[in-house]
């Protein structure tokens, strides 16, 4: 059984974006292998019109290149990616998305994929948290068993380490 197998039994129900692609990062790659549900409601489009593109169809004017280089190069170097990107919707509308993005490996030191976990977030009023997520909530959260075992691998972690500037990036 491959990881994704186990991904698509356990992620069709799993209220967080799931999104895996192939290795290929460089245009026009890197190409959608799979998506959950949620992440097609999070997009707005069906997933078959997801699966076979490029997670590139999300950006929009607001998306910061300057974020798109920080993954971009995350990908390159085979590292996890977590930060905030504007992304769009099939009918236009914007949204903050929280990415945390992974490598996927069989063998250590081959990447064969990526996955990222992605959900919507929104700024907080007020001062930013000292802790979970600075500027951001998320817009829903999950109280199933696989969400509380995500939060135990540190998917969108709220640790403090992850507030300082080797975490998500804070960009508008
Ligand atoms: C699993 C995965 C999920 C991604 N999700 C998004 C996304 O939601 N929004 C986005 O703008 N880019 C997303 N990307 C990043 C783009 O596919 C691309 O790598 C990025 O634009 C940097 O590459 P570029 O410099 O060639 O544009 C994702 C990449 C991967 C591997």
């Amino acid at each position: 059984m491959t990881i994704v197998e186990i991904i698509r039994a356990f992620g069709r129900d799993l209220p967080v974006g799931i999104v895996i692609t192939d290795a290929s990062i460089e245009r026009p790659g890197p190409t959608i292998v799979y998506a959950n549900s949620a992440f097609g409601h999070l997009v707005g489009r069906d997933l078959n019109e997801i699966i076979g593109q490029t997670p590139r169809f999300m950006q929009g004017k607001e998306t910061r290149r300057a974020t798109l280089d920080a993954f971009h190069h995350a990908l390159r170097v085979g590292e996890r990616f977590h930060g905030f990107l504007t992304n769009y919707r099939a009918d236009g509308t914007k949204y903050r998305a929280e990415i945390d993005c992974r490598p996927l490996s069989n063998v250590p030191g081959k990447v064969e994929g990526f996955i990222a976990f992605e959900r919507e977030v929104v700024r907080r009023i007020g001062r930013p948290f000292e802790t979970h997520g600075g500027r951001y909530e998320a817009v829903s959260t999950s109280n199933d068993l696989l969400g509380d075992a995500l939060r135990g691998l540190g998917v969108f972690s709220s640790s403090e380490a992850d507030l300082r500037p080797s975490g998500p990036k804070e960009i508008l």
